[in-house]
């Protein structure tokens, strides 16, 4: 029999990915999108999805379209992928964000609990509840230490996931997933900000540097399209559980500039400290990144590096994609969009 699997966010990274392999999977898909001013299915299209998918009208602060939605569909699988994801607003936008992110999970958790409880719900958690973190590497039993409102507004998502799937029996995972990233990344993040700033570089349709904060931080830089296929495989068990996502390796801000600087044809070196650092290409000079202390973060989470043993050997899941095709996907996509005018 068809399945049905609603996916909240499906606007976003993430939710094109998941998509695209439960429609593969044969599943009815209903997306679960809130109404902008502008279009924003440009991902679903350039993914080549958006007419196999049935859209629902979601906003994770109206607790009646929730449930409408959940009482429409009463479908076998959830995927709570929405969320305001960005960790530098969310200290601009603490309490909306904590709303969204958190409250919105406990509307969704307690629409299931009232119209189908047989449901079963994945909850996007993430390794920012790790923040400052407390044991490297970080697996399900390490402290959390949040370090952000989107950081403390997820644990709280995290933990009446685990609630609910103790105190009324739902089958509820939550997936804590390290960074990951790929073409279709939002452009705020840093790893797309870099790759799409470099694209218009590297054609000269542009000649300033890509201002950045923190070049120190180190991130467990995985593949989205790696990851959706755990968020499936958690709701495939037995009974819900909490994994780590990870790849078991972490590469700095700077680590990345460099490697997709190779893509580009540059030999970048580093040179200055603090907020007099650059980046330069060695054989020409160019100036290729400059740091600006006011996108440092009022708070920051330095380091981040997982132990996915769990997923792996409950899952038999292993990350295929590495860091350097990461780096190279992501630079390559954004020089075709660049060429052709659409970036
Ligand atoms: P994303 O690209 O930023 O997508 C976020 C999605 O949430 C978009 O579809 C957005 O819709 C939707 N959304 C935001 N606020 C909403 C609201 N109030 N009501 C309904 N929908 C709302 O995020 P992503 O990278 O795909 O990540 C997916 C999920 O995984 C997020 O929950 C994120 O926090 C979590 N996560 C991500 C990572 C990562 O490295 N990517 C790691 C760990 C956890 P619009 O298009 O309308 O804005
Ligand atoms: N965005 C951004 N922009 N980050 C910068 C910049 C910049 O100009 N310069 C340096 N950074 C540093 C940030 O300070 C942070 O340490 C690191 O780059 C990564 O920032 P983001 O790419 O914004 O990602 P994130 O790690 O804060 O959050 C992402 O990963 C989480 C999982 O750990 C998001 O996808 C979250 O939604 C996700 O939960």
């Amino acid at each position: 029999m068809t399945k049905t699997a609603i996916i909240t966010g499906i606007t976003g990274q993430d939710g094109g990915y998941l998509a695209k392999m439960l429609l593969e999977k044969g599943y009815k898909v209903i997306g679960a999108y809130r109404r902008g001013a502008t279009d924003t299915f440009g991902k679903l299209k350039e993914h080549g999805i958006f007419n196999q998918i049935e859209m629902v009208e979601f906003e994770l602060l109206e607790f009646t379209n929730i449930c409408r939605a959940i009482t429409k569909y009463k479908p076998d699988e959830f995927y709570n992928l929405a969320a305001q994801s960005f960790v530098g607003l969310s200290f601009e936008e603490p309490i909306y964000t904590t709303q969204v992110d958190g409250i919105g999970v406990l509307y969704i958790l307690e629409a299931l609990r009232q119209f189908s409880p047989e449901t079963r719900f994945y909850q996007a958690s993430t390794s920012e509840m790790f923040g400052f973190a407390q044991e490297v590497p970080q697996r399900e039993t390490t402290p959390f230490y949040p370090r952000s409102p989107y950081g403390i507004a997820k644990l709280m998502a995290h933990w009446m996931t685990t609630n609910y799937r103790e105190s009324f029996n739902l089958y509820t995972c939550s997936g804590i997933l390290f960074n990951h990233e790929s073409p279709f990344r939002g452009r705020e993040f840093v790893t797309r900000k870099i790759t799409s700033h470099f694209a218009h570089l590297f054609l000269g349709q542009i000649d300033e540097p890509c201002e950045l904060g923190n070049l120190n931080a180190k991130r467990d830089w995985g593949f989205a399209g790696d990851y959706v296929e755990l968020m499936w495989e958690m709701l495939q068990q037995k009974k819900g559980d909490t994994y780590v996502i990870s790849t078991g390796k972490t590469y700095s801000i700077r680590e990345f500039i460099f490697e997709v600087g190779k893509t580009c044809g540059w030999d970048i070196e580093f040179k200055g400290e603090s907020e007099h650092e650059i980046g330069v290409d060695k054989k020409s000079g160019r100036i290729l990144v400059r740091v600006n202390p006011k996108l440092y973060r009022p708070a920051e989470v330095e380091q981040l590096l997982g132990d996915s043993s769990k997923a792996k050997e409950k899952l038999g899941w292993t990350p295929k994609v590495k860091f350097a095709e990461l780096c190279k996907m992501m630079i390559d996509a954004d020089i075709v969009r660049a060429e052709q005018g659409v970036l």
